[in-house]
């Protein structure tokens, strides 16, 4: 006969935190968010601790090397996607571990032949107002100007002007050269009074820019996460397919931390890759595995070796798994459940094995929730993809910005290796949709405001570190009725053009 779980499926918006005392120390700049990202032993340090509990989701639309540099900034880490040749994901990975603080690869270029009606098309697509004019177009050929708001009227120009007409060429342009320090860099922007420096090497190729207002920000990146070399963490998706030729070149690029990307992980093709690896690699190699919703399925992934478990299927935005499979659980149920077999297993053996809520994160509060339920880090999409760092296009929909976010099972991603179960190599039906997400500006202040938010909350349960939250948190159900008292009711809001009661 089938089991049948009497206790229903629930999610986040189910739960609310009862606070705790707050003594006089439960202040949010007292307040720790490290957190474990890979296994370890009773009474050892785990190879990586994030300073912040997010990482970014293996995504198209949302983990690129410019999310990773933005993300490790901040403290976390992106897990740069895997739906791309092994040698364009190295490639990022590469990218992410030789980035030095404030010498930015340019990522609008366009080509002196190309015209107005091109850098306007690009100005609007990607919110950047500096355009390296390049021979050949790419961020690395041979530097032959600058296009920034400066160089152009729009409406004294005809779109189809050639940017060679308009572009600051290279004889009026201040440029520096590969190897001179970002303080030498802020000193020739600051002396020639420019916003931009390009930096170019022997043959005048152009390597990055540095910007004049990013200096000061390089200087005040408190909770950065780098390595021993002093280069950032980056993590990398993988699937259970390729991974004999792929994991070796992640790894020779320079990868910390991978994972195995895939919609349902309780499977002997996690098992497979898992074992590989670590018949190759030893510990060495830090990957993790899922994604689960309950304890047999984090059991099976941690004794196959993984270094962290994801949780979650069928929660994400973009994912409509449930629809069409009938398969998954509610987030917030799945959580507590892996919660607890982690504890048991490190009770049993003294292994601590972090576990990773994935998808689902709708409210800041959320991020709260998730942690107290017991997840040691959150990895989200949506969430990041509305950013000015994810990789997808920013396009005006109906007056307001919005940024592309599709997910890997859509058409679009053609990421079969995520659900594919052994046969062909395509993509049968869709698991996930193509949308669009409010666009919200820059990730540090977003990050920012939510970790205020989460800090805020923690200060109210009478915590100061994740572990404690985790330990003490008292968390209560809500009935429907409650749901409608927690928003604002009973009133005519006045920023609405229809004037609302909300009951
Ligand atoms: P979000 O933060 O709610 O947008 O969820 C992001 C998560 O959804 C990812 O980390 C994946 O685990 C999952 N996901 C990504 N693409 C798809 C898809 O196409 N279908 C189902 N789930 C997806």
């Amino acid at each position: 006969m089938a089991i049948v779980l009497q206790e229903p499926s629930r999610t986040f918006s189910e739960y609310l935190l009862i606070p705790g005392y707050s003594s006089a120390e439960a202040r949010p700049e007292n307040v720790s968010l490290k957190t474990p990202i890979t296994k370890f032993k009773k009474g050892e340090e785990p190879a990586i601790t994030m300073n912040i509990p997010l990482v970014s989701a293996v995504m198209q639309a949302v983990s690129d090397d410019h999310m990773a540099v933005a993300l490790a900034k901040e403290g976390g880490v992106a897990f740069i996607y895997g739906s791309q040749s092994i040698e364009s994901q190295a490639n990022m990975v590469r990218k992410v571990k030789s980035y030095k603080a404030g010498f930015v690869t340019s990522d609008c270029n366009l080509k002196p032949d190309q015209t107005l009606k091109d850098v306007l098309y690009l100005k609007e697509r990607t919110g950047h107002s500096t355009i390296a004019i390049t021979e050949d177009g790419t961020a690395n050929g041979k530097l032959m100007g600058i296009v920034t708001s400066k160089d152009y009227r729009v409406s004294r120009l005809d779109a189809d002007t050639k940017i060679s007409e308009f572009m600051t060429p290279m004889d009026k342009l201040v440029y520096g050269k590969e190897g001179i320090t970002l303080s030498e860099a802020n000193d020739i922007i600051w002396d020639n009074k420019v916003n931009q420096l390009p930096i170019v090497d022997d043959e005048m190729h152009l390597k990055s820019l540095v910007f004049r207002k990013d200096y000061d920000s390089h200087k005040s990146n408190p909770n950065e996460l780098l390595d021993a070399n002093k280069s950032y963490i980056v993590g990398a998706g993988i699937n259970t397919r390729d991974f004999k030729e792929r994991v070796p070149a992640l790894v020779e690029a320079g990868v910390d931390v991978m994972t195995i990307d895939s919609s349902e992980g309780y499977s002997e093709w996690q098992a497979i890759t898992l074992k590989w690896i670590r018949d190759n690699y030893g510990d060495t190699v830090k990957v993790g595995a899922g994604n689960v919703v309950d304890k047999e399925g984090f059991d099976f992934l941690v004794e196959h070796g993984a270094d962290f478990v994801k949780i979650g299927i069928g929660g994400g935005s973009i994912c409509i798994t449930r629809e069409q499979k009938g398969i998954g659980r509610g987030q917030a149920s799945a959580v507590l459940e892996v919660a607890k077999a982690r504890d048991e297993y490190y009770e049993k053996t003294g292994i601590y094995v972090p576990i990773c809520s994935d998808g689902g994160i709708v409210h800041d509060y959320h991020m709260t929730l998730a942690l107290a339920m017991g997840a040691d880090f959150i990895m989200l999409g949506r969430y990041f993809a509305r950013f000015d760092e994810s990789p997808s296009a920013r396009i005006m929909v109906n007056g307001n910005y919005m940024k592309e976010y599709w997910g890997e099972g859509s058409a679009r991603a053609r990421n079969w290796q995520r659900y594919d179960l052994g046969g062909d190599a395509k993509l049968k039906f869709e698991e996930g949709v193509d949308s669009y997400v409010p666009y919200a500006g820059s990730l540090h202040d977003n990050v920012k405001l939510s970790l205020d938010k989460v800090k805020s909350t923690m200060c109210n349960c009478g915590v100061l570190s994740i572990k404690q939250l985790q330990a003490e948190a008292k968390l209560t159900l809500v009935s429907a009725t409650s749901i409608v008292e927690g928003g604002a009711h009973d009133v005519v809001l006045k920023d609405n053009s229809v004037a609302t009661v909300r009951r």
